[in-house]
């Protein structure tokens, strides 16, 4: 029920419990007044014939007495009389007088027996019910001094006096009916109009339009509305709604609520990379890192500093005296500032401590972690070098920076003991393993309390915040604020949060590569294969957790299973050489080769051969030339934190044709749900996805891609920043309101962060 009938029905009830009030209080009133007019006009009468009555009493002239009442019984209103004398004894009476009313005992009524009392000098009067309706006598004594000679009775008929009260009450119920009817309207009709006048001068205060004092009673409503406005346009933006995130936004975003700060970024590895090529030029090179996939397109968006190992050949030469470079070539948006490592620091820092411990000891991959206490030293010694580069870079006392990765557990805290009101926003791009498994680790309390140094922890999942957390735990003296997934330490906040990365959309990449049609044709005949050829392609580092073998040997049993598919099916790996120093990946390497061999003397018969490996560095655009000319694409990684091959390879299928094959152990199968998801360890389940997705009709495959292009459109990786940097922003700006807060008991921290 609406509220209007709701109120109309009030007032109705509301009407007709007061109309009930009045009547009885008019019809009350009114009888009483009638009573006692009546009874002064029976005084009136009496005291008129009083001589005459007494006279014609004391004779005994019953005639006389009879006679006097018919002229007083001549008023209409009177309509019989009755003559008593003291004992009581009726002396005289008009016919029509009632004879139960009588004067004596034998009375029926209690009043008029009363007259003979001694006390009864004075007039009164009782209603009672006859067979013609309601009369009243009146007893009115006759008095001769102070003795009471006798009674003169007057009956009133008092149908006149219902039938006023009838036609008073008429009126009042008509009168309520009209208002009933008439309220409700006037009450709406002003409501209404009362309304419209109030939605106007509101609407032209929000349009800033209207003079503002002149309307202090909207002022409260006024500033609700605005704070409303204000928190959705902020939701909306920290969330993604309204619009997909882009780098404009992005960039927006950055401007908007970190001030147009720089963002200072510390990742190992460099976004360009300058080789001394074999002619004697220099080339530039992006490197396979999912980390830089992802973040480079977000330092073209903020601009600012990527500090990096200078790995390249020609890196020096190309950067200034203190290592700086503009980049992209050609477009200049960032600086790239590269540190210099010995090789005592990159074999100690990189391929060591990083890669031989921390590497196998966050992936699941059956490769023992190695720790040594040489490659500690370095890592210690580099992750200093690089928060002291970070902070040459800085400009103000608060900068933002992201630090990345596993290379740099350490710098966080480094970085704050130098600034201490710095945002430090660390990402760990790869999994957080279990505590059992961290437990290995000689450093890990002092790789804990180097990551503590930053406000916000992200990891990909929550699984991954979970064994973070976990460990904090375990290993250290720290308060878990499991609410806020936070943990506090030396009196200090940091946020442990998820954000699982992306690619950029659109990708430049995909813009920049030929149609389906085109890039199929060209691959086909760069690797002499037939146009009805089913191509499956791989896109990896040549690397330990990418389960490069278990992916062959599904394809191997794929053939096995399928005979019809001997000399269709060619699966292509694009394996860029990585970490080559490391004995484990020189193993891998080796191993590889020896398996696609294997294979292609199994099912290979003239030309065909099952598996081509393309050991070699490919730059993006060849990539997605590759993923735009397969049927299909397998990720099998045994461990990977979110992998972005599978991302990238639905940004290359504008056609919405090609189909996805992902492990399970990736965090991209939590989101990618419409790909076929696997366990790469499982050859059965595998080589039945492959069957699968080249068997799968074009509907099928177009269903799958869109839905999956529509989610890695929306949850790009601009919206994974502005995410992060919109939650840094927060901190940034309660920490500010800290500072201005001092002497109130808060407990102030060097950076901000308050614990209360
Ligand atoms: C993973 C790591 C990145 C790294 C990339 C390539 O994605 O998370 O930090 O850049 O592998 O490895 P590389 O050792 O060649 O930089």
């Amino acid at each position: 029920m609406s509220r209007s009938a709701r109120f109309v029905i009030a007032l109705v009830v509301g009407l007709a419990l007061l109309t009930g009030v009045a009547l009885f209080a008019v019809t009350s009133t009114t009888r009483a007044w009638f009573e006692k007019d009546i009874q002064l006009r029976a005084e009136l009468a009496v005291s008129g014939a009083r001589d005459s009555l007494l006279e014609r009493i004391a004779l005994g002239d019953g005639e006389g007495l009879a006679r006097l009442l018919g002229e007083l019984t001549r008023d209409e209103r009177i309509m019989a009389a009755a003559v008593c004398d003291a004992s009581p004894h009726r002396l005289a009476s008009t016919p029509e007088y009632p004879e139960a009313l009588g004067c004596g005992r034998r009375s029926t009524q209690a009043e008029p027996e009363r007259a003979a009392s001694k006390d009864s000098g004075t007039s009164f009067s009782v209603r009672t019910r006859l067979e013609g309706g309601e009369v009243q006598a009146n007893v009115v004594p006759l008095l001769e001094g102070s003795r009471v000679r006798g009674f003169v009775i007057l009956v009133h008929d008092l149908s006149w006096v219902q039938r006023r009260e009838g036609t008073t009450q008429s009126f009042l119920l008509v009168a309520f009916a009209i208002l009933a009817i008439a309220a409700p309207v006037v009450t709406l009709i002003a409501a209404r109009m009362s309304w419209r006048g109030w939605s106007e001068q509101l609407r032209r205060l929000l349009q800033g339009v209207g003079p503002e004092d002149s309307a202090r009673e909207f002022q409260p409503i006024l500033r609700d509305v605005r704070e409303l406005v204000e928190r959705l346009h902020q939701e909306r933006e920290q969330e993604g709604e309204g619009g997909t995130w882009t780098a404009n936004r992005l960039k927006s975003t950055l401007s908007r609520h970190l001030s147009g700060e720089r963002v200072i970024i510390v990742a190992n590895r460099e976004p360009y990379i300058h080789q001394r090529a074999a002619d004697g030029g220099i080339q530039v090179s992006h490197p396979a890192s999912g980390l830089v996939t992802a973040l480079e397109p977000v330092m073209r968006a903020c601009s600012g500093v990527w500090v990096a190992h200078g790995s390249g050949s020609a890196d020096r030469e190309t950067a200034d005296a203190h290592g700086r470079i503009r980049v992209p070539p050609g477009e200049q948006s960032y600086t790239l500032r590269r540190v210099w490592l010995s090789k005592e620091e990159e074999q100690g820092y990189y391929y060591g401590f990083a890669n031989e411990g921390l590497w196998p000891l966050c992936h699941i991959a059956d490769t023992r972690p190695l720790f040594r206490a040489e490659d500690w030293r370095h890592y210690r010694e580099v992750n200093r070098r690089f928060a002291d580069a970070v902070c040459e870079e800085v400009e103000g006392e608060d900068p933002v920076i992201l630090v990345q990765d596993y290379h740099f557990a350490l710098a966080p805290r480094m970085i704050r003991e130098r600034l201490p009101r710095a945002t430090i926003i660390t990402f760990w791009h790869i999994p957080w393993p279990n505590s059992e498994r961290f437990g290995i680790c000689p450093w890990r309390v002092e790789l804990l309390e180097g990551m503590l140094g930053a406000s916000i922890l992200g990891f990909h999942t929550q699984a991954h915040c979970n064994n973070f957390l976990d460990a904090v735990d375990r290993f250290m003296e720290a308060r878990l604020d499991r609410e806020q997934n936070a943990v506090v330490h030396r009196k200090r906040q940091s946020l442990v949060r998820p954000y699982p990365i992306s690619i950029e959309w659109p990708s430049q990449w995909a813009q920049a590569t030929p149609p389906t049609r085109e890039c199929r044709a060209s691959v086909l005949a760069e690797l002499g294969l037939p146009p009805d050829t089913l191509l499956g392609v791989g896109v990896d580092r040549l690397d330990y957790t990418k389960g490069i073998e278990e992916r062959l040997q599904a394809v191997e049993r794929t053939l096995e299973r399928a005979p019809h598919l001997r000399g269709r099916l060619t699966f292509v790996q694009l394996a860029a050489p990585s970490r080559t120093v490391i004995e484990r990946y020189r193993q891998l390497n080796a191993s590889v080769e020896v398996l696609a061999e294997r294979i292609n003397q199994r099912f290979g018969t003239g030309n065909y051969r099952p598996i081509i490996l393309l050991r070699a560095h490919h730059e993006p655009l060849s990539v997605f030339r590759y993923y735009r000319a397969a049927d299909f694409c397998y990720v099998s990684s045994l461990h990977d934190g979110m992998n972005l091959v599978a991302k990238e390879f639905i940004a290359a299928r504008e056609d919405e044709q090609g189909v996805l094959v992902l492990s399970h152990f990736t965090g991209a199968a939590r989101e990618l749900t419409e790909a076929l998801i696997v366990n790469p360890y499982d050859l059965e389940e595998a080589s039945a996805a492959i069957l699968a997705a080249v068997e799968m009709p074009r509907e099928e495959q177009a269903a799958r891609m869109r839905s999956l292009r529509a989610f890695v459109a929306e949850f790009n990786v601009y919206r994974w920043a502005g995410r992060m940097l919109v939650d840094a922003a927060r901190l940034r700006q309660r920490d500010r309101l800290n500072v201005r807060l001092p002497g109130r008991g808060l407990n102030l921290l060097p950076g901000g962060q308050r614990v209360g």
